[in-house]
């Protein structure tokens, strides 16, 4: 054998011929080969010393062959161990090799050459098994790395994923803070107009929803809603005032320039493109009749065909000042009745879809009711206007109040400029 200079033998019989004439034979082959007559000084060898494979006798006195080779198994768990027997004793030896305690046996007397066969095939065996199980340490330990490694990593990309998430978060809420906050400011200008693009983005959003709007046009469109009547700021007080209808040509004309006037306010803010680009389209019709492109259909991007709708329906709900259900009834019936000419079929679909929602907001208000200053809440609407004691409007009637009406409200009356008391119109059950 090759590697026999790498094997260690030994062997325990108490008669010491059989030793020595194992031992002669081993050895020619190139094995180092120890003996011991007692199998427990054999023992005590094998407590320092590692061996490949144990021959032992199975009669000895003192303690038998099975005995002594299963004492070695929990030393030297992987060596090869053959019991070495007549035949008288051969069925418990075979039993001992089913059990797995011992690989092979031996008979006496032996032929030489087939014991350094089966020595030699006993040890490839042997060698064999070590490979295997050096292997299958070797990627057992890879495997538990490659597990704990994994484990890191996923943590990892876990906490960065939270992180990025939070931070998304939280500059989009800040952002649509930002622009809500940009809207309010037109409040100053047009109270009116400030609540009305407050409830256009309401609106539109809502349809946006029941559309099935992608992340960014469904944000586009929301923002623009917000923003979209922002050209009316320049526009003088007059044509602020009055119902479009009773506008001379040229007031008209001016008021035209809004959603031009809105687009160029916008365009220049990084990331705004889409809703520059919405806010200038608000007033296109789908058949072609709008302004100021005069686009029809598809060529009108979808968030304006959604905020012309949500636009209509609240002047036509609002025109009274606040919102009744008789005006309901009448702006969805207008809208239906131009589904298809003014209006995208599919947008006016959407609204029907989400009917409940804006039936509820109006059928939720009570009859109007005095409401001491400093209990408004917000939510109440106003069905009064609220006047400076100079005449001075600060809000119309038909307001929904939010926090920064309030505390202007309550900043004015603290100065003694109004009254204490406003008429509101609150929720059922409030
Ligand atoms: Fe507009
Ligand atoms: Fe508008």
């Amino acid at each position: 054998m090759e590697n026999a200079k790498l094997h260690r033998v030994l062997i325990v019989d108490d008669e010491e011929n059989v030793l020595k004439a194992l031992k002669r034979t081993f050895m020619e082959d190139g094995y180092r080969v120890d003996t011991y007559t007692s199998p427990f000084d054999a023992l005590g060898f094998i407590e320092k010393e590692r061996v490949s494979a144990i021959i032992s006798d199975f009669k000895m006195p003192g303690m038998d062959g099975l005995e002594f080779l299963l004492k070695t198994r929990e030393m030297l768990p992987e060596c090869v161990r053959v019991i070495l027997t007549g035949h008288a004793n051969l069925d418990t030896a075979i039993k001992a090799i089913n059990s797995g305690a011992v690989y092979g046996y031996l008979t006496k007397p032996w032929d030489n050459d087939e014991i350094r066969i089966f020595l030699r095939n006993a040890l490839k065996n042997y060698e064999l098994e070590r490979e295997n199980r050096k292997l299958a340490n070797l990627l057992d330990m890879r495997n538990k790395e490659l597990e704990e490694a994994n484990k890191n990593l996923e943590t990892r990309v876990k906490e960065q994923t939270r992180f990025i998430t939070n931070q998304f978060n939280k500059l989009k809420a800040t952002f649509m803070e930002t622009v809500k906050a940009f809207s309010r400011t037109v409040e100053l200008r047009d109270p009116d107009l400030g609540a009305h693009m407050g409830r256009v983005a309401f609106l539109s959003r809502s349809i946006a929803v029941a559309m099935r709007l992608d992340g960014q046009t469904m944000q586009d469109t929301v923002v623009a809603a917000w923003l979209h009547d922002i050209g009316k700021i320049g526009l003088p007080d007059v044509v602020l005032a009055k119902d479009e209808k009773k506008l001379k040509d040229e007031e008209k004309g001016l008021l035209r320039e809004h959603p031009a006037l809105g687009e160029l306010c916008l365009k220049d803010i990084p990331g705004f493109e889409g809703v520059s680009t919405i806010v200038r389209h608000h007033h296109e019709r789908y058949n072609g009749s709008g302004y100021p492109d005069s686009l029809y259909e598809d060529h009108i991007p979808l968030g304006s065909r959604i905020i012309n709708v949500a636009d209509t329906f609240d002047r036509m709900l609002y025109s009274m000042g606040y919102g009744h259900p008789e005006l309901v009834d009448k702006a969805w019936s207008y809208i239906k009745g131009f589904s298809g000419k003014l209006f995208d079929p599919d947008v006016v679909k959407a609204l029907g879809d989400v009917e409940d929602l804006w039936r509820r907001s109006i059928k939720t208000l009570d009859i109007a009711r005095k409401v001491g200053i400093d209990r408004l809440e917000p939510g109440f609407i106003l069905a009064e206007d609220v006047k400076t004691k100079s005449g001075l409007l600060l809000l119309p009637k038909g307001v929904r109040l939010n926090d920064f009406h309030i505390m202007r409200i309550k900043n004015f009356h603290r100065a003694k400029a109004i009254k204490g008391w406003l008429l509101v119109l609150k929720q059922a059950g409030k």
